[in-house]
């Protein structure tokens, strides 16, 4: 199993609420399957170019190298700050350069930092929906850490870490369990519609 931790915070320091939390929820799902292979990647610390409508196929540099990643990983641990009540844009541009089915039958577990309970409900009416976009599996739920959580940006409170847990745990079972057959698990298909002739050689879900 091949693991992707995955943090779209924009901020500059090191002490990134987001970036820990999913470090941490890799770690978890190492302990759960010491045999999985797993990477974080920051998306702040690459140089990820704006998406311009090309082909995916055509991105090179950072950015191709963060498409192969995504393509190749199994199953990925999604964080995010909430930003205006839903994710932040440059995990947005991620979701714009990455190929239509680069998700496709994958779970993702989602973690979101925020200052306050106020955005509880963006893992739900703003995450989820990308990610269905996608037809990948979102995990039931996801974990939800506000300031209160944390001393010194250190993330101590017992539940929020036991959900951290209970999320990488369920990641690490889904992949044992679920056979990883991505037409079976794509789900049934939308109508056709006509891709916008501009864009050539950009591909359909
Ligand atoms: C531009 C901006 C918008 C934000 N919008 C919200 C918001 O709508 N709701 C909220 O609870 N927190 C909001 N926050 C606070 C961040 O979500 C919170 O501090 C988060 O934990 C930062 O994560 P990081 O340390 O990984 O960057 C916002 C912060 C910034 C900088």
């Amino acid at each position: 199993m091949n693991l992707l931790g995955l943090s779209g915070s924009p901020a500059r320091n090191a002490a990134s609420r987001t970036l820990n939390a999913v470090k941490q929820a890799v770690e978890y799902a190492h302990q759960v399957d010491p045999n999985i292979s797993m990477e974080t990647i920051n998306v702040r610390d690459l140089d990820i170019v704006l998406c311009d409508g090309r082909d995916p196929a055509l991105y090179e540099g950072d950015t191709k190298t963060l498409i192969d990643k995504i393509v190749a990983a199994d199953a990925l641990i999604l964080g995010t700050p909430v930003y205006r009540g839903s994710y932040t844009g440059i995990l947005k541009n991620v979701f714009d350069v990455i190929p239509n089915d680069a998700l496709v039958g994958k779970p993702v577990g989602i973690i979101v930092t925020a200052s306050t309970q106020h955005h509880y409900l963006s893992i739900e009416h703003e995450i989820k929906p990308l990610l269905g976009f996608f037809h990948a599996h979102a995990l039931p739920g996801g974990v939800y850490l506000t300031s209160d959580y944390y001393l010194d940006d250190v993330l101590v409170d017992e539940g929020a870490l036991e959900r951290l847990q209970q999320l990488s745990t369920a990641i690490v079972q889904f992949v044992k369990h679920v056979p990883n057959d991505r037409e079976l698990l794509a789900g049934a298909s939308g109508p056709e519609i006509p891709w916008d002739s501009r864009l050539k050689g950009a591909n359909k879900l």
